[in-house]
């Protein structure tokens, strides 16, 4: 939506705001949502945490740190606040990603409101805390004493610090689980656990690999960058850890692509999440093509809350992944050597 803001207030949140649209986090940079084009205004730290370069220098930038020095138009691709009202049977979501987190309220497979979070360390307490505070606050503000069931996914480490001490992931593994929501202190009847593959691989990972066409390869970035392929017998996945993310990371993730490219044949490469640049460079030089997708957990566990046939898929799905060990692999370690 094109708008041309005027030189007061001086905030572009506040002026936006004003415009009726919506800071899913707040305002705390730690979304990623609040995206306009405005070529006019200059990148901050934060642009560059979201955005690649090419799209900074698209003149896409995050409203939410800059301020307006006059009349300017710019492209808004934030949405709408939701007009307040009651809900009456919603159930309720909570991402947990590595990074931040997606606390949503649904009805009838609509997401009517999403607050995102920074996501705290792995730890039982704050977790169950986090999920649990955020989904009372959106009760209060729809007029709901407790949803039915609520969703709960994450990584692989964080679902194993969500259910607590001694918790084995492989309990809850290969097929969805709903459960008793007291065993979690959580505010609503029941909890839903969408399939948790394998160690590499948590139910966050399987709704993200659910948002991309099959025979596709998926790349997640963030704190450990995992690469997925999404085919018609297997979902073979690597994390590959990126504490610092320089060169020798940039060439094992792009040596990852070429053993799947090799392997698997995949169609398309989608993107969700931001690479670290050296990695981002690495794929660039060696005219690695990928097309970067908005993250489709939060509205897959919307689906899934609402219709149990898309349960059965997540399942299925999940029952075709398995863990690999790239450092096992004698042709990914070749194609090391050669990047
Ligand atoms: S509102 Fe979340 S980053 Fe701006």
């Amino acid at each position: 939506m094109k708008l041309t803001l005027s030189p007061t207030p001086k905030n572009l949140r506040e002026a936006l705001e004003i415009e009726g649209f919506r800071f899913p986090c707040g305002g705390k940079g730690v979304c990623g949502r609040c995206r306009v084009k405005a070529p006019l205004i200059p990148p901050t730290a934060l642009d560059y945490r979201f955005f690649s370069e090419a799209e900074i220098n698209e003149g896409m930038r995050l409203a939410c740190d800059k301020t307006i020095g006059g009349a300017m138009e710019i492209e808004c691709y934030m949405q709408k606040a939701p007009a307040p009202r009651k809900l009456y049977d919603p159930t309720v979501s909570a991402v947990l990603g590595g990074t931040a987190s997606e606390i949503s309220i649904i009805e009838d497979g609509d997401i009517i409101e999403t607050l995102v979070l920074p996501t705290p360390k792995p730890d039982t307490i704050k977790l169950r805390s986090l999920a649990g505070k955020n989904a009372v606050e959106l009760y209060e503000k729809y007029g709901v004493a407790k949803a039915s069931t609520m969703l709960v996914a994450g990584t692989p480490e964080i679902m194993e610090a969500f259910f607590g001490r001694g918790a084995d992931i492989s309990d809850y593994s290969r097929s969805g689980d709903t459960v008793e929501a007291s065993l979690f202190d959580m505010p609503s009847e029941e909890v839903y656990l969408p399939p948790i593959p394998n160690g590499y691989m948590g139910s966050l990972e399987l709704l993200e690999l659910d948002g991309i066409p099959e025979g596709s390869l998926l790349i997640l970035g963030g704190k450990a960058v995992k690469i997925i392929y999404k085919g018609e017998t297997v979902a073979p996945i690597s994390a590959l850890p990126m504490e610092k993310a320089g060169e020798s990371e940039a060439r094992a993730v792009y040596a990852a692509i070429k053993y799947f490219g090799e392997q698997y044949d995949f169609s398309d490469i989608y993107l969700v999440g931001k690479l670290p640049s050296p990695i981002e460079a690495r794929l660039q030089k060696g005219g690695i093509i990928y097309k970067t997708q908005e993250s489709a957990a939060t509205a897959r566990a919307a689906a899934a809350l609402s219709d149990n046939k898309f349960k059965t898929r997540l399942d299925k799905l999940a029952r075709k992944a398995y863990a690999l060990d790239l450092s096992e692999e004698e042709r990914w370690q070749e194609l090391l050597a050669l990047s």
